[in-house]
């Protein structure tokens, strides 16, 4: 038995791609095991508030003296850790909007990276070390090595950054882009390809759902699950 923590963000609820792909990846996680466990988190539909004190990016013991964060954002904070720390596998939706990550996104990993809490501190082990952090990130455009917007997805490398450095986590990455193809003149030429990803996104989706489905529960071995290659 192992559980799912399925964080979507896509301000679109009819056509997203990453909420196709990740409701792909939770069907199969569901069916790989019995007793498996999908915590679904609409980011969008029932978004946080913004991290209401800077004193809860600390852990209550390295806050400064006086620090008041204030007790429904405490309970809020604890309720979010308690979530992500309770998940042996965390699937996140990123579509990008204006090269970064939507605000509903960032709000909740504001809350969550709390040093000495889920990354390490001087006072502190890494919880979270090793557990899979599996990214979804959906792209209006072409990011491909050589075009203009070569470097210019900056949701995904901050993401990566925060889950995986920071937090310990073994991030991986399925990506798409090309997802306005049909809609904007200048990328029409690309919209075959487009499909082609988004087609290829929804195999590999379910594969690796199916895969980390069947993996025990992490937290009952003691350790996390092979680690993915880079998709
Ligand atoms: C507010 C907003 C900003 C966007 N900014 C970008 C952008 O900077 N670059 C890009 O390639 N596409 C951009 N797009 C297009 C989305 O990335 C694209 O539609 C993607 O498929 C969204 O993910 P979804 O299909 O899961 O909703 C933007 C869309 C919205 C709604």
């Amino acid at each position: 038995m192992s559980t799912l923590l399925h964080l979507d963000s896509s301000a679109d609820r009819t056509m997203s791609r990453s909420r196709s792909i990740t409701a792909a990846f939770a069907s199969a996680f569901s069916a790989a095991g019995p007793g498996n466990v999908v915590v679904h988190r609409d980011l969008h539909a029932d978004p946080l508030p913004h991290l209401p004190d800077a004193s809860l990016h600390w852990a209550a013991g390295l806050r400064r003296p006086g620090a008041e964060p204030g007790q429904a954002a405490e309970a809020l904070q604890q309720r979010l850790v308690a979530e992500l720390l309770g998940a042996d596998v965390l699937l996140v939706g990123v579509p990008l909007y204006n090269y970064s990550l939507p605000s509903s996104l960032k709000a909740w990993l504001d809350h969550v990276h709390v040093p000495g809490l889920t990354a390490p501190s001087a006072v502190s082990a890494a919880p979270l070390t090793g557990r899979p952090a599996v990214l979804v990130t959906s792209r209006g455009g072409n990011y491909d090595a050589g075009t203009v917007n070569e470097g210019r997805d900056h949701a995904t490398p901050v993401l990566e950054l925060v889950l995986g450095e920071e937090m310990g986590m073994a991030v991986s990455v399925i990506a798409i882009g090309l997802t306005l193809a049909s809609a904007v003149p200048g990328l029409a030429a690309q919209a075959a390809r487009g499909e082609r990803e988004y087609a290829e996104s929804l195999r590999l989706a379910r594969e690796l759902g199916e895969r980390f489905g069947s993996a025990s529960s992490s937290r009952q071995r003691g350790a996390g699950p092979e680690p993915l290659p880079r998709t």
